[in-house]
């Protein structure tokens, strides 16, 4: 379907105001932003803005009831400078995946991709091309309608801004496998990329820091025994040379960086299994010296090494080097800047 998408510009860009090639993700935000509105049953009006604030209603519902889901993308440079997509389309599935769950209005696909390629045929300029950098976008959809009861909202916004964003993690993480909090239960919202979910995770991730760890390892509710994600990320293991990931169905998120990781390691020649992963099997691992490589897989981060995983009173310590992980790492920038064939067709060009 073609939309009638209106653009009014920034009279000036702010861009040298900030140094994108030295930037940390989410201080900077570009000139402008894409915008539609739900009402009476309907998404309407999808625009492009100068980045402004928007009026806040104190009643407006996601603020009490949390319908509020988001997601995050990376667009980067291709080989003739053109700005690229990475896997759109996924992003559009996962926001309406979490947008039902949420009891959320869908989002039409189409209109996501044709409102994030105009918005980035406008801020282009803006993708960041030091190693390691990317432009981060963020769609998100919240419930403005000011109501107070306990129902789906009837009023809601969808917009999409952009963060230039550097490296996140420059050395291997420690993580913290954690016993007392969780942050997510089998049909709770953890599936869904919800606000709520990080809004749990922020306190016992700050307590974690205390501890020394950089993230926590998030195990499963009932039993805290199934290793579950990482931080926001999703979790990659490697055991007498075969890789495992925790399977989905419950309570993980479906991450798109995950999914693209899976096809890289089995495109390596690598056998991997999306089966339930156990603190005790890592414990063995690492007593019988089979425990090989470890990381987080996730859009903002992209692959952040482990070093060290903390459980109850033991330091469980992964080897120093990470041959494969640093492979899959670099493999995935260099199809993000058609530095090698997008055998996969993961790439999408903003025309
Ligand atoms: C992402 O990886 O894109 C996320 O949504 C994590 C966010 C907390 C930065």
């Amino acid at each position: 379907m073609a939309y009638n998408i209106k653009e009014t510009r920034a009279t000036a860009s702010r861009i040298n105001e900030v140094d994108i090639n030295n930037i940390v993700m989410g201080h900077a935000f570009t000139d402008h932003m894409f915008i539609c509105d739900y009402e009476d049953g309907q998404w309407k009006n999808p625009r492009i803005e100068p980045m402004h604030e928007i009026p806040t209603h104190p009643a407006a519902m996601a603020l009490h009831y949390g319908q509020a889901i988001f997601e995050g993308m990376k667009t980067t440079l291709g080989k003739d400078g053109s700005p690229l997509l990475f896997r759109p389309d996924e992003n559009a599935k996962r926001l309406n995946f979490s947008a039902d769950r949420m009891g959320m209005p869908l989002f039409p696909e189409d209109l996501f991709i044709e409102g994030l390629k105009r918005f980035m045929a406008i801020e282009h300029n803006w993708i960041p091309t030091s190693e390691g950098s990317a432009l981060y976008l963020r769609p998100f959809m919240y419930a403005d309608e000011a109501f107070i009861g306990m129902r789906a909202a009837t009023k809601y916004k969808f917009i999409i801004f952009a963060s230039p964003a550097g490296p996140f993690f420059s050395k291997p993480i420690k993580l913290w496998a954690e016993t007392k909090f969780i942050r997510a239960a089998n049909g709770g919202t953890g599936e869904a990329k919800a606000a709520g979910n990080y809004a749990a995770a922020i306190r016992p991730t700050e307590i974690a820091r205390t501890k020394g760890y950089d993230q926590v390892l998030w195990l499963d509710a009932r039993d805290f025994e199934y290793v579950q994600e990482v931080g926001t990320m999703n979790f990659f293991l490697k055991i007498d040379g075969k890789w495992i990931t925790p399977n989905l169905g419950g309570s993980i998120l479906a991450g798109i960086t995950r999914m693209s990781v899976i096809d890289l390691l089995r495109d390596k020649g690598f056998e991997v299994s999306e089966r339930p992963i156990t603190m005790q099997e890592i414990v063995a691992a690492f007593e019988n010296g089979t425990l090989e490589e470890a990381f987080g897989a996730g859009t903002a981060v992209g692959i952040a090494m482990v070093e060290e995983i903390g459980y109850k009173d033991m330091k469980i310590k992964f080897p120093a080097e990470n041959p494969v992980s640093e492979e899959v790492k670099q493999t995935l920038e260099k199809i993000k800047h058609q530095e090698i064939e997008d055998k996969f067709g993961w790439i999408v060009p903003v025309e």
